[in-house]
């Protein structure tokens, strides 16, 4: 007779989620921490294979369960990275975790990119705060196979130094040659920023040469943010269909079942979270 465990490993069942090791986690800053997930040694799994843009549901055992972006790339196989902002009930119990700890994964969800359709055009990238969470996972897909892509433009802005994610690894991706990365911070408490101060949209000047109709968008951080830079990207004449965005609504069960993230006859965990400017100008509920 077959064991339970026998049934467990081979019923395909999407809510139950797969432990997974915390091999590493290390302070991007105060209340922004990374974790570096992987399976148990020596076991494959159907969720690590997944594309940028998409989330997974994290749960600690006995708290509860969120989604998070995914903020490795498919083209770095071996760990995936979630980038996390401490908020409340899941995320303070999963600060609270040490490495080598196990939490459990279940996905991933969602559309994530169209990387496809993306391959042959220009890129430009406009990144707040937290929005570097999914869009760094399409940045280090777009440089892992950067022969696929046209000019690549990264603009991201933080509130203070203090604030930018992933700070060290983006200034180092400023020395490419084959990437025109620019950084801003509102503003400079330290005296010492080496890039620009303000806003993310003051970085615009910096994109030149691209073809509108062969570029596409990508925007991703704080709502305050998306009305400012989608008017420079239409100054760019960037066609509203190429703009991509990455929307949060809350969820729960991430496959469509729940309702809980449904915005008309739509349904943000399976239709999102990557929309176009063209979907969002349909359903202004969705920013
Ligand atoms: C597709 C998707 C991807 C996400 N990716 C990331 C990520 O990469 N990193 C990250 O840190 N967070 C991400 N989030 C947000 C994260 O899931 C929520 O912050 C989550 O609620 C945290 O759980 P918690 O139990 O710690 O906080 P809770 O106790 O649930 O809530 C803390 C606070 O956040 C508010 N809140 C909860 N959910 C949302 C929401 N969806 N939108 C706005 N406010 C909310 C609550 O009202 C409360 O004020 C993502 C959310 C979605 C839907
Ligand atoms: S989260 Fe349940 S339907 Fe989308």
């Amino acid at each position: 007779m077959k064991s339970i465990e026998y049934a467990r490993e081979t019923a395909y069942n999407p809510f139950y989620p797969e432990m997974m090791r915390i091999v590493r986690r290390y302070n991007l800053t105060d209340d922004v921490r990374l974790f570096q997930v992987r399976p148990p040694d020596g076991k494959k799994t159907p969720s690590v294979e997944y594309r940028p843009g998409q989330f997974m549901m994290v749960s600690v055992v006995g708290t509860g369960e969120a989604p998070f972006s995914i903020s490795s790339s498919p083209s770095r196989p071996g760990l995936i990275e979630f980038c996390i902002r401490k908020t409340g009930t899941v995320t303070e119990a999963l600060f609270r975790l040490k490495e080598n700890s196990t939490i459990g994964v279940r996905g991933p969800y969602g559309n994530g990119f169209p990387v496809e359709k993306m391959v042959g055009h220009d890129l430009i990238f406009v990144v707040g705060g937290l929005g570097a969470a999914p869009l760094r996972s399409l940045l280090l897909y777009v440089l892992d196979n950067r022969e696929l892509f046209g000019k690549v433009y990264f603009l991201h802005g933080a509130k203070k130094p203090s604030e930018m994610l992933f700070r060290e690894e983006f200034f180092s991706m400023c020395e490419r040659d084959d990437l025109s990365c620019f950084l801003s911070v509102d503003a400079d408490d330290t005296g010492r920023w080496p890039a620009r101060v303000g806003l993310v949209t003051c970085l615009f000047s910096e994109v030149k040469g691209v073809t509108p109709d062969n570029t596409y968008a990508v925007v991703c951080g704080p709502p305050a943010m998306y009305k400012f830079v989608i008017a420079e990207l239409l100054k760019l004449n960037i066609p509203k269909h190429q703009i991509l965005m990455t929307l949060e609504r809350r969820m729960k069960c991430g496959t469509g079942k729940c309702g809980h993230c449904a915005i008309d006859y739509i349904y943000a965990c399976l239709d999102g979270p990557v929309f176009t400017y063209w979907d969002v100008l349909h359903m202004r509920e969705l920013i």
